[in-house]
């Protein structure tokens, strides 16, 4: 018999619920996206996003068991996003979690964000070997986590400032183009020359395994201001190309270094970013290339949804490692001690 997982995600904008079997195959997977809600604002409004969330998940919930054919009778657990993100977010789906959990007499699994982000790898590929090096990127995190086991993460490079995420939403408000910015950056940049403007590329030849992203955005923001001061024309996709074709050579850089530096075979991405075309081609052709083998979730599976919840939280189901019904939400709840 399956063990079937319900996997809730309500720690930003979208509100989503999935039916996992076994760890590995997705029965359902349903996302709710408040993009629209938010766009006008040019990014994520806390108190708008709990009150959508308390709105939406329900009908969420219902549509990821319908989807996977069940009832909820079939759950063996229900695993949630405890952090980090946004409290009052979190708790919208924590408190659904919590009430399933009790009233169906099944255990509630608390999963950290980033480890089910990494987690969406156990999707495409159920055997992940281990030890492996992660490098997770999305709108508030740029990680590089090297792990030996299963929750079994140390983080071994962060981002100083800005996430990469973050700066490609930045970006975008700047040449005024919309929210989210990664995927409208990268269809932007298609049209657009990646070498056509110098920017830089910070701490790229430094031995640390951190990022920082905060000089790039600084350094496009400066450019458009100056050429729009001037009179002069910008040619927005040479910009997006270029911003791109920076983000991806620094992660790319620091990603290849930690898995030198800690002898891995295995390099997983993970996070929205990991949905960008030209940074997945440029991680695939260096793994290739390094003789490392290389897993990256589908673009679906990269972005924010509980799929990737649910996975995470079929090992700790596996382990029995079962969180209270008095669990709390931890808005900067970090991996190594995603504990309560
Ligand atoms: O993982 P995610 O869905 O949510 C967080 O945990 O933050 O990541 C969202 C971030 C946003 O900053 C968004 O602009 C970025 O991922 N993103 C992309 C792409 N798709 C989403 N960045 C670059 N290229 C993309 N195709
Ligand atoms: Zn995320």
């Amino acid at each position: 018999m399956s063990i079937l997982i319900l996997g809730i995600e309500t720690s930003c904008d979208e509100t989503a619920a999935g039916v996992v079997a076994d760890g590995h195959t997705v029965l359902s997977n349903v996302v709710a996206s408040q993009a629209e809600v938010h766009k006008r604002f040019g990014g994520v409004v806390p108190e708008v996003a709990s009150r959508n969330h308390i709105e939406t998940l329900n009908p969420v919930i219902k549509a990821a068991l319908t989807d996977a054919g069940i009832g909820y009778g079939e759950l063996n657990g229900v695993a949630v996003t405890q952090g980090p993100g946004l409290l009052g977010s979190l708790l919208v789906g924590l408190m659904a979690a919590k009430s399933l959990c009790f009233s169906l007499g099944i255990p509630l699994l608390a999963v950290d964000h980033i480890e089910a982000h990494i987690y969406a790898n156990f999707l495409e590929e159920p055997q992940v070997p281990f030890p492996f090096v992660a490098m997770v990127v999305s709108g508030g995190h740029t990680d590089l986590v090297y792990a030996t086991g299963h929750s079994q993460f140390s983080l071994i490079g962060q981002t100083r400032d800005d996430a990469a995420g973050e700066s490609f939403d930045k970006v975008a408000r700047v040449l005024e183009l919309g929210y989210p910015g990664g995927p409208l950056i990268e269809r932007l940049a298609r049209e657009g020359d990646p070498a056509a403007i110098p920017l830089p590329r910070a701490l790229m030849e430094d031995e640390t395994l951190d990022t920082s992203f905060s000089g790039l955005k600084t350094a496009v923001v400066n450019y458009v201001n100056r050429a729009r001061q001037k009179g002069e024309d910008i040619n927005l996709a040479d910009v997006a190309s270029s911003f791109q074709a920076a983000v991806v050579d620094v992660l790319a850089a620091k990603a290849f270094a930690a898995a030198s530096r800690y002898r891995s075979e295995t390099l997983l991405l993970a996070g929205g970013v990991a949905a960008n075309g030209p940074l997945r081609q440029r991680f695939a052709e260096q793994a290739a290339l390094r003789n490392i083998r290389f897993i990256v979730p589908r673009p679906a599976l990269c972005t924010d949804n509980a799929a990737m919840v649910a996975a995470a939280g079929y090992y700790r189901f596996l382990r029995g490692d079962f969180a209270p019904l008095t669990l709390n939400a931890s808005a900067d709840l970090t991996l190594e001690c995603s504990k309560f």
